[in-house]
């Protein structure tokens, strides 16, 4: 039997109810379970928003990744189940279109111009010293946290091949021994405003 409120708080005044019952979860951690589970409320109102449209599958994809910042294998998992698809046949979409992203992002977005001016002009040389200075595997973004790595087609500077973006700001004419230098810049700027924001 349901023990009543009188039965949970055998000293509490009839009306008067405890805020919070004896077995209830610490606030701060109902607060981040709040917080992923709106997201997936949020996601079930898209997934049913798109039910049965032309091009479902990457419409669902892009809101999804609207609302969690990325497509990590359970946001996948769970698009898989409610549209009744296969995991695979998600996360083949994820991995052809170069908008969708796995991993949360950097701070700041580095995008190396693999057009063709720029790749006969050394991109390829560009991206593989960046790689190696991030220490990047497989990943895109560094381990702490700073910068996410990807290519991109023409930006439309051919004429400053090779190029690159951080953020929105244009690096051209690169050489791969330019770069240790333009990521420093990034990396004293954020260290100064880690200082500003502590004094
Ligand atoms: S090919 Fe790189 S900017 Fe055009």
């Amino acid at each position: 039997m349901k023990a009543t409120t009188e039965q949970e708080y055998p000293h509490s005044e009839q009306g008067i109810v405890p805020l919070l019952p004896k077995t209830e979860t610490k606030p701060e951690k109902r607060e981040m379970v709040d917080t992923k589970d709106h997201k997936y409320r949020e996601l079930d109102k898209i997934l049913d928003h798109y039910r049965g449209e032309k091009g479902e599958l990457i419409r669902v994809l892009h809101s999804a990744q609207k609302i969690f910042g990325y497509l990590p294998p359970e946001v996948q998992a769970y698009v898989a189940l409610k549209m009744d698809i296969p995991v695979s046949e998600v996360n083949g979409v994820v991995t052809f279109y170069t908008l969708f992203v796995t991993e949360p992002k950097g701070k700041h977005t580095i995008s190396v111009c693999m057009g063709t001016a720029c790749y006969v002009k050394g991109a390829r040389e560009v991206m593989d010293k960046l790689k190696d200075e991030l220490k990047l595997d497989a990943r895109e973004t560094s381990a702490d946290g700073m910068f996410t790595l990807r290519s991109t087609r023409c930006l439309g500077a051919c004429g400053m091949a090779p190029v690159m973006t951080v953020d929105e700001e244009v690096h051209g004419k690169l050489n791969a021994g330019d770069l240790t230098g333009i990521l420093k810049i990034y990396q004293e700027q954020d260290a100064g405003e880690e200082h500003d924001q502590v004094h």
